[in-house]
């Protein structure tokens, strides 16, 4: 048996979803006239209270389209140091965008309202790149799947209003936050000028991301996404998966974190590990005790049929998924026990 948990991306389409994405309605989308696209843009933009949506590739597309249109050559975008954006986007923020890159401290991805306060720059000083945009990552990444206080974006959101920041959320997972946090993606959505939200992790699609914003955000996101090689043609067949998501695979993101909780139990008191991140939602991160290596770790577990990734010299990442049931956790408990320190 083998059970892959280095990322929600590993998914494979259901049949149903399969068969949803066989009998959507198709048009070409580049005209606007794909009516699965049009429908999942504008149901997505309802969900969060946007005025509009746009359907593209990748979650990196969508976050690097709302870098694009959020700022101007020149100009600097406020993140912590593991954000997707800075970190695994290949550099597009400054290669597309021409814009720098301030790091604020954080824990677990998550960054206050007064550090953001304090790295903006001063508009009337020439010699420094102008602020324009806070990237926040939800759920993060690299955080463990920690999930934001929804109370500690609405003092972001102050600051970025007194100094005329734009805010965007990597809502790559924004799902598993609501799934696990009771919150609505209306409460999301009152806060930031746009979202990027991914289909193709925890929901399960095989391809897509949609941003959301107002009208005039989302007409200028449509230039840049043509720029950038992303307008697609007959996209239905896979906004139909993502439609099919959004009914189907929602809800069900609580097995996913209960599953994860399941692995963070066993490695709490692993012989191997240092420190255990809270899970909270979909994603383990643990660190190695002194001496041991992720690499060999890694490939321990993936001899024995557990597929996980090493996300640092001594960091591990799991990730569970709708292709992961309760007998794979089994069985990935029963291969952590016998790997021991
Ligand atoms: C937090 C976060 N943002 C954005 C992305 C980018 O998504 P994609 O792989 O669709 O480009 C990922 C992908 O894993 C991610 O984890």
């Amino acid at each position: 048996m083998t059970v892959d948990l280095r990322s929600d991306t590993v998914t494979r389409p259901t049949t149903a979803m399969r068969e949803a994405m066989l009998r959507a309605p198709l048009g070409d989308d580049v005209f606007g006239e794909d009516p699965s696209v049009n429908a999942l843009e504008e149901r997505l933009a309802a969900m969060f209270g946007h005025e509009a949506a746009l359907f593209c590739p990748s979650g990196t597309m969508t976050n690097q389209i709302a870098i694009n249109v959020h700022t101007r050559p020149g100009d600097e975008v406020i993140c912590e140091e593991g954000a997707h954006v800075y970190r695994y986007e290949g550099g597009g923020t400054m290669a597309n965008s021409g814009c720098s890159v301030k790091f604020v401290p954080a824990d677990r991805g998550r960054f206050s309202a007064e550090a953001v306060a304090a790295a903006v720059n001063d508009p009337a000083n020439p010699h420094l790149p102008r602020t324009r945009l806070v990237v926040v990552e939800n759920t993060c990444n690299r955080g463990g799947g920690a999930i934001w206080p929804i109370a500690a974006i609405r003092g972001i959101r102050t600051v970025c209003d007194a100094q005329g920041l734009a805010l965007h959320m990597d809502g790559a997972r924004i799902f598993n936050a609501i799934t696990a946090d009771g919150t609505g993606p209306r409460d999301w959505g009152a806060l930031f000028h746009s979202i990027s939200i991914c289909l193709s992790k925890g929901l399960g699609a095989p391809v897509g991301s949609v941003l959301t914003g107002t009208a005039a955000f989302i007409h200028e996101a449509r230039r840049v996404r043509k720029r950038f090689g992303g307008g697609m043609r007959q996209a239905g067949i896979l906004a139909a998966a993502g439609l099919h998501a959004l009914d189907h695979h929602v809800e069900r993101l609580a097995e996913d974190h209960a599953r994860a909780c399941r692995i963070g139990e066993a490695l709490q008191h692993h012989p191997a590990v240092e420190q255990l991140l809270p899970v909270t939602t979909n994603i383990i991160i643990y660190t190695l005790r002194a001496g041991k290596s992720a690499a060999a770790h890694v490939e321990a577990l993936g001899s024995v049929g557990v597929k996980c990734y090493a996300i640092g010299p001594q960091q591990v990442r799991m990730v569970t998924h709708l292709d992961v049931d309760d007998t794979g956790i089994d069985h990935v408990l029963q291969q952590l026990q016998r790997i021991g320190p």
